[in-house]
């Protein structure tokens, strides 16, 4: 399993500020997407280009141009919304599915109650978002959801991952690349990150 972890200025910054429990809502939004505008370029280093002649106004030259077929955004939801606008700022043709689950408290198994993907995602680079990895079941989950539809080339995208959520992905989807922002501690009894952000979806749509 290939794995990336953000190591810039800016994104150190920008964490430290998402996991202040003082941060309101409305900088905990923009702080999401900031963060992932720094993820989305890190996880699109894989995207295929092919030669691309054109015209400048001095002289002839050969680009590269995005291979025809257009990615797919998958983001988990709620909190994988928090990450679309970033990443749609980016591949602003990019297709967008949905996979609609919530970790039961008890268990801290994911429960799935939605699925509705873009045709041909065989042919697409797909990118799963879900700011939060922590004991990996919703990400496992949600990348055997997009490999069953087809996904062979597929990117996981996260701003806060636990050790045992990538321990866990890394034995059931060795093929998978995963692109974070930062590797926390450990999982506390509850199944959450430390020192980690609290509940990213609670801290993005302010339900707290
Ligand atoms: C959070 C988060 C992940 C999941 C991670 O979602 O966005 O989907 O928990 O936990 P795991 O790695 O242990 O599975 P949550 O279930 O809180 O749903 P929400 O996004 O609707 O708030
Ligand atoms: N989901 C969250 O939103 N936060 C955690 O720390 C763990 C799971």
């Amino acid at each position: 399993m290939q794995i990336i972890v953000l190591d810039h200025p800016l994104a150190h910054h920008k964490l430290a500020l998402l996991r202040d429990r003082r941060t309101p809502v409305i900088l905990f939004r923009s702080l999401t997407i900031e963060l992932g505008l720094m993820l989305a370029v890190e996880a699109t280093r894989n995207l295929a280009t092919e030669a691309w002649e054109i015209e400048t106004p001095l002289e002839k030259m050969d680009g590269q141009a995005l291979t025809k077929m257009d990615p797919a955004l998958v983001p988990v939801l709620r909190a994988g919304l928090g990450l679309v606008p970033s990443f749609l700022k980016l591949l602003p043709t990019a297709k967008v599915g949905h996979i609609g689950m919530y970790r039961d408290h008890a268990s801290l198994k994911p429960v799935p109650y939605y699925r509705n993907f873009p045709p041909m995602l065989d042919a697409r680079a797909v990118y799963v978002l879900d700011p939060m990895l922590a004991t990996g079941g919703s990400a496992s989950e949600a990348i055997q959801e997009v490999k069953d539809a087809g996904a062979k080339d597929i990117t996981l995208v996260s701003v806060i991952a636990a050790p045992e959520g990538i321990a866990r992905l890394e034995k059931d989807h060795p093929d998978l690349r995963i692109v974070l922002g930062a590797v926390d501690r450990e999982l506390n009894k509850n199944g959450y990150i430390l020192p980690g952000l609290g509940d990213a979806g609670d801290r993005i749509f302010g339900t707290i």
